[in-house]
């Protein structure tokens, strides 16, 4: 069944947004040239266009940052009054509510996520983690009861390119609070909503240094993780760097936080509220074109509502809208990268040639940039490669059981452990579920749900610390007995 009609096309202007030719680095409050004399050009996926010419920061001037924010650390910051701290996080959280329009289009623009996903989850929840560490900023000794909470010192974070506003948040937000001062790379295919943030930082009028922001590719990365002015390393993006991130670490005493992949097993028993969890299926596995380490990419359909699921969930795929990030309407939008597309890409077909059965809708794809159609395998044995590997794409994995018991043991039955999702109508399920499924967070009834009150990491290959909540304190400070 097709859509009665097209929709008419109902493009966010882009013309909020003010990309410059070039940009510097980040360092001691002003943008600073790179003493790397690198530069690459950062595109828009969607259109192949390029958007900005970007600094690939090297040794030297990851060096210069880290310096800046140890003097921002002793100088100031650290000292600091706590509630002063707060005042600077709830002005960044007011500021970025204010220009969220613009952060919204730049964000789809350089990343290709729809517009109506980077508007309404990445920047408002990125807001809202500033404002729920400012509240903590001040309130540490009730964080932490009968130990006296002090900050570490020069925090190195590393973040990923599929929620990249959103990642600065839950790195930088807690770090500040706690009385840390923050280097920060984004990721090379993602610099630009990092690099306005800066100027939300000026408008904040944030002491020059608690926050510096250097660009670069993995090259960067490596040199912030090995820099010994560096006292603590946040890292999120695949479990592969982050294995050579802990290598790097072992023995230096840094302290260390990784969120890395995940396979996520989203379970539905035959008494779910099936129309709903097909929503929650999509939701799962589509949102943010699958660039989602907590995607619900393998899906565990009780044996006696499988055809029925099936037939909904393909029913339901023949309605997402592929295209335009910018686009109001669009549902799916581009893929990251051209490397990201072809990694997918060769997942999809060693799905094909394991055995597995492959249904993607009808679908018609621009024909500049990178994008995949929505697809979903059924047939899939536990030891193909798209029931084990994170591809962190558009593709769901679909695997049947009988039992309680069966679901649990094929949940569990992989290298990761970072979300899971169980959809029935009883609620001592679900209880008994959550108790035994070896995953970080588990939705019930609903999925990919977040909150900055929440604590969200994994077990496993997919890392360990927490980030978000109260929990998401404990890696920025160290605790003294009181
Ligand atoms: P990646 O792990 O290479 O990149 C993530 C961040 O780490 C980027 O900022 C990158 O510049 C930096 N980085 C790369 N090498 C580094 C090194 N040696 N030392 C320090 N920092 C380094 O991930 P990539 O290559 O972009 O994606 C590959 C796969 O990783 C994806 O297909 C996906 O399966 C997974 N991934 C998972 C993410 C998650 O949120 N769990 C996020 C991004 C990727
Ligand atoms: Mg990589």
């Amino acid at each position: 069944m097709a859509t009665a009609w097209d929709y008419a096309p109902a493009p966010e202007a882009r013309d909020i947004v003010r990309i410059q030719e070039r940009y510097g680095l980040f360092i001691g409050g002003k943008f600073v040239e790179p003493l790397s004399g690198e530069r690459y050009t950062t595109i828009d996926p969607a259109r192949e266009e390029p958007l900005s010419e970007v600094a690939q920061a090297n040794k030297a001037d990851v060096n210069r940052a880290v310096k800046a924010a140890r003097g921002a650390f002793e100088g100031s910051w650290s000292k600091l009054r706590p509630s002063e701290r707060a005042k600077y996080l709830f002005r960044i959280a007011r500021i970025l509510q204010e220009r969220s329009r613009e952060f919204a289009v730049l964000e789809s623009l350089n990343g290709g996520k729809p517009i109506r996903e980077s508007r309404d989850v990445d920047v408002p929840l990125a807001a809202a983690h500033f404002f729920y560490y400012a509240g903590w900023a001040d309130k540490l000794e009730y964080a932490f009861p009968n130990r006296r909470p002090r900050p570490i010192g020069v925090a190195g974070q590393i973040i990923p390119w599929n929620f990249p506003l959103l990642m600065l948040a839950w790195k930088i937000a807690p770090a500040l609070a706690a009385g840390n001062t923050v280097v920060l790379k984004p990721a090379e295919t993602t610099p630009l909503t990092a690099l306005l943030f800066c100027d939300v930082l000026r408008q904040a009028e944030l002491p020059p240094g608690v926050v510096n922001i250097v660009t670069g590719d993995g090259r960067t990365g490596a040199e912030i993780v090995a820099h010994p002015g560096v006292d603590k390393i946040a890292f999120t993006g695949s479990t592969e760097v982050g294995k050579a991130i802990q290598r790097t670490l072992a023995g230096t005493g840094k302290r260390l936080t990784l969120e890395l992949g995940g396979k996520a097993a989203n379970i539905v028993f035959d008494d779910a509220p099936l129309d709903q969890a097909v929503e929650g299926i999509i939701n799962g596995i589509y949102f943010n074109q699958g660039h989602v380490c907590c995607a619900g990419s393998r899906l565990f359909v009780q044996e006696s509502i499988y055809e029925a699921t099936i037939a909904k969930l393909k029913r339901r795929m023949r309605t997402l809208r592929v295209g335009d990030p910018l686009d109001k309407n669009t549902d799916v939008g581009a893929i990251n990268s051209k490397q990201q597309l072809e990694k997918i890409a060769s997942l999809v077909q060693s799905g094909v040639e394991e055995g597995a059965e492959i249904y993607q809708p009808p679908c018609k794809l621009p024909e500049r940039g990178y994008w995949f159609v929505p697809t979903v395998f059924t047939n899939v044995a536990q030891s193909y490669r798209i029931a084990q590997e994170e591809i962190f794409g558009p593709v769901l994995s679909v695997l049947t059981f009988r039992t309680p018991d069966e679901a649990i043991e094929k949940a569990n039955n992989t290298p990761y452990g970072l979300s899971a999702g169980v959809w029935t109508e009883k609620g001592s399920r679900i209880l008994a579920m959550a108790q035994r499924l070896r995953a970080g967070v588990v939705w019930a009834n609903t999925y990919n749900r977040f909150d900055p009150a929440s604590p969200f990491g994994g077990y496993k290959e997919s890392g360990f610390g927490r980030e978000g909540g109260r929990h998401g304190l404990e890696a920025y400070v160290a605790l003294d007995d009181a």
